[in-house]
């Protein structure tokens, strides 16, 4: 580290912020696939002509917009993901990620006082909904490669997802095996429901709306997945959670964990221990937890065979069989 580094870092949060105040004026939307002077899209997004042309030319700087005979337009990457309009766009990812914004602000405080808990507006049904379809659009590109990296047992037929959210996993899985019929479980299934539809799967996958703790999970699958979610909870709950979807599966039945995994100091990879002190703010009792940790949990509920997979530098993928 140095202190160009140290620089870099304490002024990081000012390009991260460009990116997400422009998402959350829908700029990158209004420009779409054209090329727009400051003053249209200034008025498309009903804001501040000066404010919107200083954004505009700190975006250009930061190569997330193009600037041509004083017109602005969308980069590749931009049209791919920034605009609303793009089937890949990760603007409601974006929107969480601002939302944590807020998580940061009040950290200090947290940090003398103690947890809060969860906020009330992440109980609402339009913070569900909207949490939901980001889950999906960070979901949706892991996903698929995450199931690739799990080994299924041979004939499965029946598989259990634990608090699935917009069904992306269930979806992957039910995309790559298609004799695999799933049911998905979670307190909010609206966003789910649709994107099944879209990817007419409403035969094979099954939602429950209900609370992990309390439903009944139901019995004799051939494969769980907790994706995650264990950082939503302290080890007390973790641990009744993974004995109730132990419960849940047949004998040599799998379970798969996706999870922000730490290593044996808790301080690496770096995104897994910020992403632990963003849950110590966001949720009641959630934080990331080492891949050790969590499989002394597993051994303990009668898992074995145990297998970690990394799917990208912070995730990964932990396999383990009811024995
Ligand atoms: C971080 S999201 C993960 C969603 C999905 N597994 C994925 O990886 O995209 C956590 C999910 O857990 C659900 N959840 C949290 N606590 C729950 C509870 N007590 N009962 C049911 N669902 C719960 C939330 O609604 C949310 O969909």
């Amino acid at each position: 580290m140095t202190y160009a580094h140290l620089m870099t870092l304490a002024n990081g949060h000012a390009g991260s912020k460009a990116l997400l105040i422009a998402n959350e004026l829908g700029l990158f939307t209004a420009i779409g696939t054209g090329w727009r002077s400051a003053e249209e899209v200034a008025s498309r997004c009903r804001a501040n002509r000066e404010g919107v042309r200083l954004l505009l030319n700190a975006l250009v700087g930061l190569e997330l917009l193009a600037l041509r005979r004083g017109r602005y337009g969308n980069t590749p990457l931009g049209r791919q993901y920034l605009d609303g309009a793009s089937p890949t766009a990760v603007t409601n990812l974006l929107w969480l990620l601002n939302h944590h914004w807020s998580d940061w602000t009040g950290m200090a405080a947290a940090l003398k006082t103690g947890r809060r808990g969860w906020a009330a507006v992440t109980t609402t049904a339009a913070f569900r909904r909207r949490f939901a379809l980001a889950m999906h659009e960070r979901s949706h590109v892991l996903a698929p490669l995450t199931v690739a990296a799990m080994n299924v047992p041979r004939g499965a037929g029946r598989f259990l997802d634990v608090a699935g959210g917009p069904g992306s996993y269930a979806i992957a899985l039910a995309e790559r095996y298609p004799r695999l019929t799933g049911t998905i479980i979670d307190q909010h299934v609206s966003t789910a429901r649709a994107l099944i539809r879209r990817h007419h799967l409403q035969r094979r996958l099954t939602l429950r709306r209900g609370d992990l703790f309390s439903i009944d999970l139901g019995t004799g699958y051939d494969a769980a997945v907790a994706a995650n979610i264990l950082h939503d909870f302290n080890e007390r709950e973790n641990r009744t959670l993974l004995e109730r979807i132990h419960a849940a599966l047949r004998p040599s039945g799998k379970l798969f964990v996706v999870e922000f995994f730490l290593d044996g100091t808790l301080t690496k990879p770096a995104e897994a221990a910020l992403f632990s002190l963003v849950m110590y703010k966001f949720t009641a009792s959630g934080r990331s937890y080492a891949w050790r940790a969590v499989e002394g949990w597993l051994r303990r509920l009668g898992f074995g065979r145990l297998r970690r997979r990394p799917i990208t530098a912070g995730i990964g993928l932990l396999e383990a069989t009811k024995v």
